[in-house]
């Protein structure tokens, strides 16, 4: 058999684990070949398409040197693309469709592992109509994928951000300083949430709760800045006030990413407590480290399952986990991303409650 693998979406830690677990499965079997597709499923459509052989029970593939590498590395080997739903275009898109078709044709494919986050399947999810037989694999920093209650990524985001902001709150310890930590979590709070909870906040804004403005200042003033000279308020990229819009920057090539309320709380915060305010904004550095165990298991314990199902002949289903178990899914059906229903926090999560029982405030309950 002859797997085909890619990675698209953001890049987050673990995908290269990913990779590496596939590669010593195949070759712990000795009848599957892994064929790594360059930057998402972009790759095939180049003519010739483009590729890298990772094993082949012939003989060729990565070395040694470059699998031990993999299980730690951040970032994806394959590269990646995280560029919008090419077959949205109205004028290139079937032209497109056809090229990755072929492509994958071209390369003699039994099959395709996608790894991605919601977008990235819903996008690939259009190729089964043309014969694509596809197995996906759920990764994203956000923790969003809406059938896995666990996303490669996700916890080695969450040990970055917990980490950063711990070191900022050394320094608004020492200047009692009210400190502003701006993480990623587009839909859903998971990484502000249990960075939050693991870094000792007062107070967490999450997308899923939109915040007030008044209660946010009153707690600070009157539960935390009462017993001590300095607060932690950690902060989701897409959190807001009630009745408020999201935050956006313009990035030099114009165009839109979420961003800055982190800015805009500080700047709140500064005049309605009358104190000294500083916002550190995370951004890509959570995505950037090395994978951490909880993702190097979860991608040892889906690349194995992924591979598993090849052999079924189970192709249109996801990995996902379930209670702490990996269960099989059905691959998710081709639509728009905007339409993408993400996984979110409910206000009866027991990490919600957790932090709201430790007196940290997180947002009004919708
Ligand atoms: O979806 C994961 C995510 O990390 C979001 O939290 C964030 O808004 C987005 O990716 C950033 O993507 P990009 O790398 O395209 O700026």
């Amino acid at each position: 058999m002859k797997l085909g693998v890619c990675t698209g979406g953001g890049d987050c830690a673990g995908l290269n684990a990913i990779l590496r677990s596939l590669v010593l499965t195949a070759r712990t079997r000795g009848d599957t070949a892994i064929v790594g597709i360059v930057e998402g499923i972009n790759g095939l459509a180049f003519n010739p398409p483009q590729h890298q052989v990772l094993f082949s029970p012939k003989g060729g593939g990565l070395d040694e040197f470059t699998l031990d590498c993999l299980l730690t590395m951040g970032g994806t080997y394959l590269r990646t693309s995280n560029a919008g739903n090419p077959f949205r275009d109205a004028k290139a898109g079937a032209t497109y469709k056809a090229d990755v078709i072929r492509g994958y044709k071209a390369l003699g494919l039994d099959g395709l592992i996608v790894v991605g986050g919601d977008g990235t399947h819903c996008i690939a999810a259009e190729l089964a109509s043309g014969g694509v037989k596809l197995i996906g694999i759920p990764k994203t920093i956000d923790n969003d994928y809406v059938d896995s209650e666990l996303a490669v990524g996700f916890t080695s985001a969450v040990n970055v951000a917990a980490e950063a902001i711990l070191r900022v709150n050394t320094s608004g310890t020492s200047h009692g300083r009210v400190m502003v930590v701006e993480v990623m979590g587009r839909h859903a709070g998971y990484i502000a949430l249990n960075a939050g909870i693991a870094a000792g906040a007062d107070a967490i804004l999450i997308p899923e709760r939109p915040f007030s403005r008044e209660r946010l200042a009153k707690h600070l003033k009157e539960k935390v800045l009462s017993r001590k000279k300095h607060a932690i308020v950690v902060c989701a990229e897409g959190a807001h006030a009630e009745g408020e819009e999201l935050q956006y920057r313009s990035s030099a090539s114009g165009s839109r990413h979420l961003g800055g309320v982190g800015d805009a709380v500080a700047s709140f915060l500064h005049d309605a407590l009358d104190r000294d305010t500083r916002c550190t904004s995370l951004g890509h550095t959570q995505r950037g480290s090395q994978a951490d165990p909880v993702d190097r298991i979860l991608a040892a314990r889906f690349a194995t399952r992924a591979i598993r199902l090849a052999h079924e002949n189970r192709f249109g289903s996801m990995v996902v986990l379930r209670k702490g178990q990996v269960e099989v899914a059905s691959y998710p059906k081709a639509r728009s991303r905007g339409g993408a229903a993400a996984r979110c926090l409910i206000s009866s999560d027991p990490t919600i409650v957790a932090a709201e029982d430790m007196g940290i405030y997180c947002g009004e309950v919708p």
